[in-house]
């Protein structure tokens, strides 16, 4: 008979083992009412004589995936996690984690209170707290150092990276590891063993074998800081885990905690943790759509057609061929289909160089693609995505074969960076069956996809787009139609500025520093650099992209662009380009002798993006703030920990960027100056 102790936790014996099961979906969270249980459950456990040792573990599919991160927000309310947790490790009778699914954050801690681990061999552990901008707060920067020692533990709480049940066995992080259907009668049968256990329980708080050695390794903090430098960059989490592991090898357990209690309250409150623990949540908002219903029928996309061999072609083919389905890719020249053929090739045998694909991988994903000069092969496919040369004339000629060739119920998709999807549709007596799939070069790696409805695309197209996006791995911002839809739209105005600025006479290298201080891995300039200086164009009739282009200079690819490139594409500011400068200044009678500090670099670049995020969401583009900052992050490289765009917004103050933008001489978006009078916020 199981008893329940509260909403989500349970308790049953069963030969004088408690077993302990938490219930709170879909990860088993550690909020208010799983504290309570477990809290009444360590009483339960004390005070009850049939009781002689304990398993805890949970229902579903995981053990704690940890603290409740939505609880965050709200406000947190007693029993707190470390007090439960070490009122499970002062138990007199024996307590065993059942541990499997994925034990992270919370969910491990509590496992490092329990006298023993034992864990299914598909589990997985971590403390992931640093990716919430975060550390471990429930023991575990002095728990798992103990446990693991101090090197280790530093990696796992740094990196946030999980390991699998084995690794955690060789590291002395689980007791035992044993088949996923065996846990919890082997837990129990740990259980029953441990009773007869003489001496002391087991408590990792009173284990210092392990972290003695740690002690006595003077150069052991520096050399980690040395070695793992790039962690450290620009985030605050991981300092504050080094200062608590820190105290975990010089301090007494119980200090110990109360410096990890210390540092996790500075990490709480911090705007960085705000802007992570958004991001946490609108990753996994995107895919909801309010106005399709979750019951919607979605199209079963068995095979799928690309054309255009190109770069962005054989990237978006690579990502079906990843997971198994088949594609067609067209061209119109052999050449051109044996070049893109080519091409996949080589990236997938890279990827197998790096051994993370075996050279029979390499063989089946390239068994799965077909090449064909022939638009009438795509007449079975279930879906076509177009990639060819952005020109109306050409989608027209495209779009309209594509109607007559495919078959009923087969899906249409442009991978258009910019052109009316609307206008597309009308090529085809279908336009429901029309959308855009805008991928991100390149198509195999980028991470975001852009799914652009059309005015008429049916809900069946859109949730397919949607969730075919998940399943090759990619996170999908649905967008509708606009010029640039969400991620490019939104960095227009970041990259015009970035002209402009140069121009006023803030040096290419101060620009592109500023921003590279803010978290960006490179400026605009650079980036222009990086992307071809021939692909996007400037307003103005002389502007400098425009020069240089003329001078074969487009960038990285050719003959370098702003910057000159070593071989080791270290970037110099070009005498070439500084001279184009000179000219269009001169041409535009502008002084160019304006420079602006780093904080100034960063308002006059993201202020009007923030104002163009504003627009996107006043017009309806995106669904809401939390996809344009998913958007940027994942299209654009915006630094997590700023949150995207329009937390950074919130964060940085809405009233200030009005002014800022309004002393620009630009009117700010209706929806931003309403948010900033009435003191709302976007996300
Ligand atoms: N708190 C609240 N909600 C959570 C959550 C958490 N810790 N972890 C996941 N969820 C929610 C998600 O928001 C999502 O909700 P939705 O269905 O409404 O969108 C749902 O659970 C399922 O999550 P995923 O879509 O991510 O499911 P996956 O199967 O892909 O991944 C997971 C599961 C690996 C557990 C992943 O969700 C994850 O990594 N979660 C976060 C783990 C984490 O960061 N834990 C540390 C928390 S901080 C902490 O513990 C502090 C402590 O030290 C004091």
């Amino acid at each position: 008979m199981s008893e329940a102790l509260s909403d989500t936790v349970t308790l049953s014996i069963e030969n004088g083992v408690a077993v302990v099961l938490i219930d709170n979906p879909p990860v088993n969270a550690l909020g208010l009412s799983v504290r309570q249980g477990l809290s009444a459950a360590a009483d339960r456990i004390a005070g009850d004589d049939a009781i002689k040792a304990a398993v805890i573990s949970a229902k579903g599919r995981t053990f704690p995936a940890g603290a409740d991160i939505a609880e965050f927000a709200i406000g947190m309310r007693e029993p707190w996690l470390p007090g439960v947790i070490q009122k499970i490790e002062s138990l007199e009778k024996p307590v065993v984690a059942a541990i499997f699914g994925t034990a992270l954050g919370g969910g491990l801690e509590l496992a490092l209170g329990c006298h023993y681990r034992v864990a299914a061999m598909s589990a997985k552990m971590g403390l992931p707290e640093v990716q919430l901008g975060l550390l471990p707060g429930a023991g575990g920067t002095q728990r798992l150092p103990r446990l693991i020692g101090a090197e280790r533990a530093l990696q796992m709480m740094a990196t946030g990276k999980p390991v699998k049940a084995p690794v955690a066995k060789q590291m002395g992080l689980v007791d035992k590891v044993v088949a996923d259907d065996t846990l919890m009668a082997e837990a129990a049968a740990m259980a029953t063993a441990a009773i007869a256990h003489e001496g002391p329980l087991p408590r990792v708080s009173e284990k210092d074998d392990v972290i003695a050695k740690d002690k006595a390794d003077a150069g052991l903090f520096d050399r980690f800081v040395a070695e793992n430098g790039r962690l450290f960059r620009g985030v605050i989490a991981p300092e504050q885990i080094l200062h608590s592991v820190k105290a975990a090898v010089s301090l007494p357990f119980a200090e110990g905690m109360k410096a990890e209690a210390e540092n996790f309250g500075k990490l709480f409150t911090s705007d960085q943790s705000r802007a992570l623990r958004h991001v946490f949540f609108a990753m996994r908002e995107t895919t909801k759509v309010p106005d399709i219903a979750k019951d919607t029928p979605l199209i079963d996309v068995k095979s799928v057609g690309v054309i255009g061999a190109g770069t962005m072609g054989g990237g978006i083919a690579m990502c079906f061929a990843n997971i198994g389905i088949p594609v067609k890719i067209v061209e119109v020249k052999a050449e051109a289909l044996e070049r893109g053929l080519g091409v996949i090739r080589k990236n997938y045998e890279g990827t197998a160089k790096k051994g993370r694909l075996t050279a029979e991988d390499v063989e089946t994903r390239m068994g799965l693609l077909t090449g064909t000069l022939d638009m009438e092969d795509l007449s079975d496919v279930d879906l076509v995505i177009e990639a060819v040369f952005e020109s109306m004339e050409i989608k027209e000629k495209v779009f309209s074969r594509l109607d007559k060739i495919c078959k009923p119920g087969a899906i249409m998709a442009s991978n258009t960076s910019f052109l009316d999807i609307d206008h597309i549709a009308t090529f085809t007596s279908r336009p429901e069956m029309v959308l855009g799939l805008h991928y991100f070069s390149p198509a195999n790696v980028m991470p975001l996809l852009e799914v652009v409805r059309g005015a008429k695309s049916s809900d069946s197209v859109v949730a397919t787009g949607m969730k075919l996006a998940t399943k090759i791995g990619k996170t999908p911002v649905l967008a509708r139609v606009c010029d640039g839809f969400i991620a490019n739209r939104l960095m227009y105005p970041y990259m015009v500025s970035s002209q402009e600025m140069l121009l006023a006479g803030t040096p290419m290298q101060v620009i592109d520093a500023a921003m590279r201080d803010y978290g960006f891995a490179m400026g605009p300039i650079a980036l222009l650099d990086l992307i071809g200086l021939d692909v996007i164009t400037f307003p103005g009739e002389m502007t400098m992209t425009g020069e240089l282009v003329a001078q074969e200079r487009r960038g990285q690819k050719l003959n370098g662009g702003f910057y000159d490139y070593d071989e080791k594409r270290k970037g110099t500011p070009s005498p070439a380009a500084l001279d184009i400068v000179d000219k269009v200044r001169k041409h535009r009678g502008i002084a160019g002798d304006h420079e602006l500090s780093p904080e100034q670099v960063v308002a006059g670049l993201l202020y009007p993006v923030v104002h163009e995020g504003a627009k996107i969401l006043e017009e309806g583009i995106a669904l809401r703030a939390g996809d344009i900052d998913v958007a940027a992050i994942l299209g654009y490289n915006w630094p997590a920990y700023q949150g995207g765009p329009m937390c950074w917004a919130d964060i940085h103050g809405l009233s200030k960027i009005v002014a800022g933008l309004e002393a620009m001489g630009l009117k700010p978006a209706e929806l931003l100056k309403n948010l900033a009078a009435e003191g709302g916020s976007f996300t």
